[in-house]
Parts: structure tokens; sequence; C-alpha cells
């Protein structure tokens, strides 16, 4: 993994920006994994923007989602469908029937939602990149705690704490307690993953799977095993980690051998 520091959110959401740019500029049809959640916004607003003035273009670009309500209807605003649509696929050109998300509804058969999730996934080559945010739990997508690191999409039960979390934006009778996630194995099979943690909350999940174990107890800690994951930090979700100064030089270092290489 790549451990990168970086001075505030907004300098996360920036660097994001500009390797999903490239990404996309290099290779137009690039499939691209979405998370949702408070953290990618800044970057949202930042991929618009580059979007409105030309600079990027999502035309040809397919999504998928990690991870969708259970049972929740996407014209329902606390959906994550209506959540992307809100926050990033409604100001962009990409082609609708591109944008894909694991939904299921409660008359579906959640097996046939989860199989034809990953199959639709390999019919298009496998994501390029993969967004992760992180859960205060350390968990990805809706992998809470326990969920086998060979998981591929399915349906989880919410924790207690993701619930308590999430509940801000449900009334109680109403909250799901059941989410269709891409599974953490699915998850690993993308070729390049950033994943953005930002604001103090995040410092001890991020201490966990960064310097801890490999662990179920942590999924996120799973990303161990990814050989393309850059972790974008501000300060405060980097606070608690011991090695900073060696992650630090580590991005020096590879600055300078780039510029080397260039030069050669
Ligand atoms: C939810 C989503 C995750 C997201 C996490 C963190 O549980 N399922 O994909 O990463 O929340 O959210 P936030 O960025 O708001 O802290």
């Amino acid at each position: 993994m790549d451990i990168m520091i970086f001075r505030s959110s907004e300098a996360v959401a920036e660097y994001a920006t500009q390797v999903i740019k490239d990404l996309i500029n290099k290779k137009p049809a690039t499939v691209l994994g979405m998370a949702t959640g408070s953290t990618p916004l800044l970057m949202y607003r930042r991929l618009i923007e580059e979007c409105r003035r030309g600079f990027l273009s999502f035309r040809e670009v397919t999504t998928f989602n990690l991870d969708e309500y259970y049972g929740v209807n996407g014209e329902d605003a606390r959906s994550y469908r209506a959540y992307m649509q809100r926050e990033f696929f409604d100001h962009i050109d990409i082609v609708p029937e591109n944008t894909h998300l694991p939904a299921c509804s409660s008359d579906q058969d959640h097996l046939d939602v989860s199989r034809n999730y990953e199959a639709l996934i390999a019919g298009k080559g496998g994501i390029d990149l993969q967004v992760l945010g992180l859960g205060q739990n350390g968990h990805i997508g809706f992998n809470e705690p326990t969920s086998s690191l060979g998981s591929r999409t399915r349906i989880k039960t919410l924790t207690q704490g993701t619930l308590n979390i999430n509940s801000q934006y449900f009334s109680s009778e109403s909250q799901p307690e059941l989410a269709i996630t891409m599974g953490i194995a699915t998850i690993l099979e993308a070729r390049q993953i950033l994943m953005i943690a930002t604001g103090a909350k995040k410092a001890e999940p991020v201490r966990q799977f960064v310097e801890g174990p490999v662990s179920t107890m942590c999924p996120a800690s799973a990303l161990q095993f990814h050989n393309n994951t850059q972790v974008l930090l501000d300060e405060d979700a980097a606070s608690l980690l011991a090695n900073r100064e060696y992650y630090e030089s580590v991005q020096v270092q590879k600055r300078q051998l780039a510029e080397q290489f260039r030069g050669i």
C-alpha cells in the first residue's frame, strides 16, 4: 500500500480527481468502482467541475457502486442510487445505462441479484479503479467486521454501530438493516484502488488497517493483499499512524525516482 498524507481533505480530493482524470483520458472506456458516504463528496464535486470545463468526459465510462440498501427503491432519496444521481451522475455526461448499483427490492431473489452483479462486472472486463471510503469500524463497502476476506457480492446485515451512524438519514421504523455489497474478494480484484479517509473519526480504523494485522475484524486490512492501492489521508485521519515519517520518505523517494526516470 502507498500511504499518502495530504494537508487537507481538499488536497486529498484534488489528488484523487487527478488520478481518475488521467486514467479516463488514457482509457476513455474506463470501468470505475464508486463509493458513497460523505468522504468522496469533495472528489465528486471536483470531477463535475473538470467535466463542466471540458477537461474530462464520462461518455464511455461504466460505473459499479460498492453497495446499496436492500429493499430501498432508487426513487427513495435515502437510497445510494439517489445519492449517486444527486451528487454525481446528474451533473456529468455519463450514459445512465452505464451506471450500476446492486439494487434489490424485497420481491427479488437477492442471490440472483448478487450473482448478476458479479457477472456484469466481469462482463465489462473488471474494475479498472475502485474508490473506497472507510467505515468507523473498518468496513469497506458494507463488508462489516467478520466478513469473509474471500466474500463476493451478497446481502449483509449491518452492525448496530453502522446503523447508529446511518440513522441520521432514516427515521427509525424505516431504517434498512440489510444491504447488498460487493464482497472483499470482489473489491480486491479491482486493478487499482483509491482508499480515501479523512477526519479524526477515521484515525483509529486507519491505524488498524494500515499498521495492524490482516483480520476479518477490520475488513479494510484485506487491502494489505492488494498490490496497487493508494491510501489517501488528511492530517486528522493519519494522526495515529506510528510510521508516518517512513511513509513520507517513501513518497519523496518515489518522486525522485520518477524525475530521474523521466530524465533518462
Ligand atoms: C457507508 C458506506 C461505505 C462508506 C462508509 C463511510 O457505510 N457503505 O461505502 O465508505 O459509509 O462513510 P463516510 O464517508 O460518510 O464516513
